[in-house]
């Protein structure tokens, strides 16, 4: 059965950090709908990070995520949870760059904060976030591929 995650692009990301992802995924045979580009609110952040409430990062994680605009998309495929974080690897850079030294956190994270993309971490967790998106989001784009 198809099952649909939420991937997030963080804040400070480039043109071309963009275009590499959005590759990867298109190379990995996700389709991805519901593109959305936005600079998220405190709000917004603070509700989409709430099973981190009470964390010692939890502020700096909503400061780095409303800083500036973030790219949103819905990733649709057999097994997308999984695959997606499989591909971003591990949370912490350092420990990606040991395990699993081509997945986008151990190229692109810039510490274990600022790691470069977000995915639904379970079944459960992708439904709230793509609740998350759809709630606060007018997709930009729409379905991009099949
Ligand atoms: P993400 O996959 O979006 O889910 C929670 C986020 O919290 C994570 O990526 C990081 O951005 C951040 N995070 C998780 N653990 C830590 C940590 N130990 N220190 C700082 N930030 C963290």
């Amino acid at each position: 059965p198809t099952e649909h995650t939420l991937a997030v692009i963080k804040p400070d990301y480039t043109q071309e950090l963009k275009d590499s992802i959005m590759n990867k995924m298109k190379e990995a045979g996700f389709s991805i709908s519901q593109v959305t580009e936005k600079k998220l609110t405190r709000n917004i952040a603070e509700e989409f990070y709430k099973h981190h409430i009470g964390k010692d990062f939890y502020n700096h994680l909503v400061d780095y995520m409303s800083r500036g605009p973030s790219i949103m998309m819905i990733l649709s495929k057999e097994n997308a949870i999984a695959e997606w974080r499989e591909i971003m690897g591990p949370t912490d850079p350092e420990q990606a760059k040991q395990g699993n030294p081509n997945s986008l956190r151990a190229q692109f994270a810039k510490s274990i904060l600022e790691n470069a993309v977000h995915g639904s971490s379970n079944v459960q967790h992708a439904i709230d976030n793509i609740k998350a998106l759809k709630r606060n989001e007018k997709p930009i784009i729409g379905v991009l591929a099949q």
